[in-house]
């Protein structure tokens, strides 16, 4: 009886090991950075968009509008940020989060496909968080955000290349894979008028960051 459990433990721990080993492959194959599990996004996208107090600053795409919530604690009273979506029930739960936090210099903004929405030279800073790959019309969207950012100010672009398992899945129409190369994003965003400034290829569990001015 003794054995047979002892048997049936090490079968088991066994089959938890291949089962880590085939999960580590599989991220790995797909570029997830498994060193970046736990790290503070906010904190490190302020540091590289040099986002500080009174800024104004844009998020793109703002889903929940987690990001945009944290950073607009982070420019304080006298700073504001916008966040943008294309669907109501999104710039609802963005509003939701807003009210939840008590943040007060948080606007929400409603986005068209080929448009930020935004007021022109609003913003020092905008970005755009897996957003990129989803853009069913970047050209449009690129000369938009041109017109949306203030002169000598910072886009921030964060995606993910789409290899591994990414690569079988879809992202939008005349992309292939899910997510987007980053040489892609560089040469439409430049072709925008815009300049890379920094590319940092580690980003997350899975992304890239790319820096831009104008
Ligand atoms: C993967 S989600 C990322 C959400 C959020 N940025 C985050 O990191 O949690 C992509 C979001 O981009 C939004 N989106 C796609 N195209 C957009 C556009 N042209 N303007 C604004 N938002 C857009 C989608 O509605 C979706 O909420």
């Amino acid at each position: 009886m003794r054995i047979r459990v002892r048997r049936l433990l090490g079968a088991t721990a066994a089959a938890i090991g291949l089962l880590l080993l085939v999960l580590i492959v599989l991220a790995a194959a797909s570029g997830v950075h498994v060193t970046r599990l736990r790290w503070d996004e906010p904190a490190e996208l302020a540091r590289r968009l040099a986002i500080s107090p009174g800024m104004r600053v844009a998020d793109i795409g703002a889903g929940s509008g987690w990001l945009a919530v944290g950073l607009a604690r982070r420019v304080g009273p006298d700073g504001h940020v916008y966040a943008t979506e294309l669907a109501p029930a999104k710039l609802e739960a963005i509003r939701r989060s807003a009210r939840a936090a008590g943040v007060a210099n948080l606007t929400v903004l409603p986005a068209r496909l080929e448009a930020t929405g935004l007021p022109p030279s609003c913003c020092e800073v905008i970005y755009l968080r897996y957003v990129y790959h989803h853009l069913a019309r970047p050209q449009a969207l690129n000369a938009s955000l041109y017109e949306s950012l203030a002169p000598g100010g910072r886009l921030g672009i964060i995606d993910f290349e789409p290899r591994g398992l990414f690569r079988w899945m879809g992202s939008s129409p005349g992309r292939s894979g899910h997510g987007v190369p980053r040489e892609t994003v560089r040469e439409e965003v430049e072709a925008a008028g815009f300049r890379l400034v920094e590319a940092e290829p580690r980003w997350g569990r899975v992304g890239y960051l790319l820096v831009f001015t104008r």
